[in-house]
């Protein structure tokens, strides 16, 4: 057995052309925790994903996984190896049926990675299920979380990088999100969850890590960073 974490993140930086973003940014994520990275707007969360997944390379520092240095993979190299990225814009196709998004998802991924099958994964979530013939235009903005969050079991993920999974949906929607964030590491899946609610992430992370200007700038477990009321304010605007 490996003490390994599953991800690891040691010392990053990366950006966009000449701005830098990422300043020496470490974290890890150990098998099968819920690990989240939390910060506002504009702190680094999306670019710091972008970098495990190969979107971006770091121009300095390493990203590993399973012990293998994947710091100049691409993305399709990193989903090959079981790393799943929902971004922000919830990526679905609009004008393919749900029940088609996801039989195109079941085409990528691991191979050797115990993947949900399509009807599986439409059977685990019941709102898909009731509209697997409908076009992905048709869902709501819950909805449509779900379909990118399914996508991601159906290809065969084992470590899911979800970018504010809640962001714009309605209080009661945020709950449902929240359960199947839950389910999904009840499965055995690991997530990296980033999210600017820092409720959410004190509900479902084990670990916390928060992000600002490009930096980490605190790490602690959820009943840490709830107790600390000098970071939620300075950072994450949260006043006792
Ligand atoms: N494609 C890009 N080109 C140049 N700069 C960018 C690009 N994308 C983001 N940035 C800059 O990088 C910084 C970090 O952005 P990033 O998207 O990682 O923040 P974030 O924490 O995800 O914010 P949000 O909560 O708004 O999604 C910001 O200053 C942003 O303006
Ligand atoms: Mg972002």
């Amino acid at each position: 057995m490996s003490v390994d974490p599953l991800l690891s993140v040691d010392r990053v930086d990366s950006g966009y052309g000449q701005t830098q973003v990422l300043r020496e940014l470490s974290l890890s994520v150990g098998d099968g925790e819920v690990v989240s990275l939390v910060g506002r707007n504009g702190a680094g969360k999306t670019t710091t994903l972008r970098a495990i997944m190969g979107i971006l390379t770091p121009s300095s520092g390493r990203v590993t996984y399973r012990g293998e240095d994947i710091s100049t993979l691409d993305a399709t190299e990193t989903a090959q190896r079981g790393l799943a990225f929902v971004p922000e814009e919830r990526r679905i196709f609009p004008e393919l049926t749900v029940r088609e998004n996801l039989e195109l998802a079941s085409y990528g991924g691991a191979p050797d990675v115990d993947s949900l099958s399509v009807g599986k994964a439409l059977d685990t979530f019941e709102n898909l299920q009731k509209r697997a013939g409908n076009a992905g235009s048709s869902l709501s903005g819950g909805e449509q979380q779900m379909l990118a969050i399914a996508r991601a079991l159906v290809g065969g993920a084992d470590l899911v990088l979800l970018d504010e999974p809640t962001e714009g949906l309605a209080p009661y929607i945020v709950r449902d999100v929240m359960d199947i964030v839950a389910d999904l590491n009840d499965r055995g899946i690991t997530v990296l969850l980033v999210e600017q609610n820092v409720h959410v992430c004190l509900e479902l992370a084990d670990r916390n890590y928060v992000i600002n200007q490009g930096e980490i700038v605190y790490e602690g477990t959820s009943d840490e960073l709830r107790a600390d009321e000098e970071i939620l304010d300075r950072y994450l605007g949260v006043t006792a």
